[in-house]
């Protein structure tokens, strides 16, 4: 199987936790259809953690859980799958999953084949309670190929949150999207964190197996499993914007039954996704800074076709008016080329520029995301 886009859609645990069911699954599905995520591209919907009984079957196979899950998964997945989505698992490669739950560890080939039987098609698969003695990419390696040959295409997310230096590993094991950094929760201070560290990852991400910077915690509003303080709509949508720029899986992570208005129009930017689903997915690069201030982040993408996305990210406490040279980008003086700028988060075309763009006054933990066309300068 090889995934071309970064994989979109919901994950039970941000708001969630342990206290999931059928019930929830199945109106979940309801609604992201209902509210056009499945539309807008949001095809998985999956389930995380505490979906187990405590003990395998005679078997030695995984059983869901008898109170949550009364008619089984193959269930589930059936009904996800009539209304045309997805449907996700979780695992994880060491003795126990992070909520203690049995694990795949020495029964990878086993549960890979379960997981194909129920008709899973997305496995998160995670690095809790991993054996001292273990190496993490042999792990990953067992239950990639497991995967490979269960008779199904299921997509690997492998989540071991960048630590044991994943990145050098990871592209050997059949993962189709990799976490490079740990959890994330419903706080800026989160985002801001696991967005300082993506320079780092820039070069490693890639198409066929992307680089995950975790669930969305967009509408969550302090409500839920990793609940924080909350953001304001603007730190949620610097948040999703700046995931889908650096090209991150997006899986949405608030309760969609009961999404307000500015969470859909967030989640809903056809503009913002189209720059997370470009289909040729090239490496973000840095293209600018803003004087002194390292968390004013300004990077670049070339888009298939020719046009180039510019995403500014101003993380920083103040307001910042950062620029970028079009220099930096491919276009020198002598082209006779310049860009002509649109504005696609309040969705306007701004004008032609020729050889620097510097942007208006940017509030703190605001941002800002161009489409740039390369036009023919005056
Ligand atoms: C963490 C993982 C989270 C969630 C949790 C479940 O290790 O990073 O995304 O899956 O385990 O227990």
């Amino acid at each position: 199987m090889i995934v071309r886009k970064p994989p979109l859609g919901w994950n039970s645990w941000n708001t969630f936790g342990r206290n999931i069911d059928e019930k929830l699954i199945m109106e979940t599905a309801d609604a992201m259809v209902e509210n056009g995520l499945l539309d807008a591209g949001y095809e998985y919907l999956v389930i995380d953690d505490c979906w187990a009984e405590m003990k395998r079957d005679e078997n030695n196979r995984l059983v869901p859980d008898k109170n949550k899950f009364p008619n089984g998964m193959k269930h589930v997945a059936d009904y996800v799958h009539s209304k045309g989505l997805k449907f996700g698992m979780y695992s994880c490669a060491g003795n126990l999953t992070c909520a203690g739950y049995p694990s795949s560890f020495e029964y990878e080939f086993i549960d890979a084949e379960t997981f194909a039987s129920w008709g899973v098609d997305y496995l998160k698969y995670d690095y809790c309670f991993k054996p001292m003695y273990q190496q993490g990419h042999l792990l990953y390696k067992r239950m990639g190929l497991a995967l490979a040959n269960c008779g199904r295409d299921i997509c690997f997310s492998a989540c071991s949150w960048g630590v044991d230096q994943t990145n050098e590993w990871i592209k050997q094991t059949g993962a189709h999207l990799w976490r490079s950094t740990g959890d994330i929760n419903d706080s800026w201070q989160s985002v801001k964190e696991l967005l300082m560290k993506q320079d780092e990852y820039l070069t490693t991400n890639g198409q066929g197996c992307f680089n995950d910077m975790d669930m969305l915690i967009v509408g969550m509003r302090g409500k839920g499993n990793v609940a924080v303080a909350g953001c304001t709509d603007e730190e949620y949508l610097t948040h999703f914007a700046a995931w889908a720029f650096l090209g991150s899986p997006l899986m949405i992570g608030c309760d969609i039954r009961n999404m307000d208005e500015a969470t859909k129009k967030i989640l809903l930017n056809k503009e913002i996704l189209a720059i997370n689903q470009d289909e040729a997915y090239r490496q973000p690069f840095n293209c600018g800074n803003h004087w002194w201030a390292t968390d004013v982040k300004v990077w670049a993408r070339f888009l298939e076709g020719g046009d180039i996305a510019i995403g500014i990210f101003n993380l920083s406490d103040n307001g910042a008016d950062p620029f970028f040279s079009f220099d930096t980008l491919g276009i020198n003086r002598s082209s006779g080329k310049a860009l002509e700028i649109r504005d696609i988060i309040e969705h306007k075309t701004l004008g032609v520029y020729k050889d620097v763009f510097r942007t208006e006054y940017i509030q703190p933990h605001t941002c800002k995301m161009y489409r740039c066309k390369v036009v023919d300068a005056e």
